[in-house]
């Protein structure tokens, strides 16, 4: 009876939340849908989005940082956070549109914030063992356009997602701007703003606009002696 009862309401929660999901891969193997998420706030105001966890996975609130939050008011929009047995703190994402992904790799170390707030479609990932410091932010379009004066043509439309390959540091204060790729085993200095696709592994790209300042270079979480 208490289960009736129980999955009754799921369903009507559901149906109130327009089918969006919370969808919970526990470390069991057993896949389950959920309402909440410890230390992480997820709000829909669309319809049919999901948002996957992988445990283990944990939310942590620092002093004086934000609560974790996931705000989706479009449709059909998909986040994926994979397993981490690092922790997540302050992770902001804001959809606004619709069609969007973001899938966040395993391992993942640190807190970001991330808009995909005016364009529909996009695709942002971030691969395995990343490290992000305080304070870094995705901004996947422009917003407003700019345009050619004689054609009356669009400019500034974004061609591509935002790609962070596999263990890549990203320092404090960083802006991360449209169409960019960071390769493998990057480091991203701290206030750099980082505007185009780079392609060579292994390096530490630093300055507005960020450019290559070191090659040959990986990096690791120990301390600097
Ligand atoms: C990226 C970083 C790790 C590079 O350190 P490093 O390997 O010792 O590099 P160097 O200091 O030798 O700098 C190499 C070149 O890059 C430039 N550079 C380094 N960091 C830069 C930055 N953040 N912005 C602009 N230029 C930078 C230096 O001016 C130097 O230029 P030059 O060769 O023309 O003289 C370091 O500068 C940094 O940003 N650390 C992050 C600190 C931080 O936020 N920690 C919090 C934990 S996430």
């Amino acid at each position: 009876m208490f289960g009736y009862i129980k999955h009754l309401l799921f369903c009507l929660c559901r149906w109130y939340r327009n089918d969006n999901r919370i969808i919970l891969h526990k470390q069991n193997g057993k896949i389950i849908e959920c309402l909440r998420y410890s230390g992480l706030t997820v709000s829909f105001k669309g319809k049919n989005s999901i948002v996957e966890i992988f445990e283990p996975i944990k939310f942590e609130r620092r002093l004086l940082a934000n609560r974790s939050k996931i705000k989706i008011s479009g449709d059909n929009n998909y986040i994926c956070i994979n397993s981490t047995n690092r922790s997540i703190h302050n992770l902001q994402v804001r959809g606004m549109c619709s069609n969007n992904k973001l899938i966040i790799g395993k391992n993942f170390y640190g807190m970001c914030s991330i808009d995909f707030c005016w364009l529909d479609n996009m695709v942002m990932r971030i691969g395995d063992d990343c490290m992000f410091g305080q304070d870094i932010k995705f901004m996947l379009g422009d917003h407003h356009s700019i345009y050619n004066l004689a054609t009356k043509e669009c400019i500034n439309i974004p061609r591509k997602g935002i790609d962070i390959g596999n263990h890549v540091w990203i320092a404090r204060n960083v802006r991360i701007m449209k169409n960019v790729t960071i390769p493998c085993n990057s480091v991203v200095g701290a206030e750099s703003v980082v505007t185009k696709e780079f392609k060579e592994q292994n390096c530490v790209i630093a300055g507005n606009p960020a450019k290559i300042v070191k090659t040959n270079i990986s990096w690791d979480y120990a301390n600097t002696k």
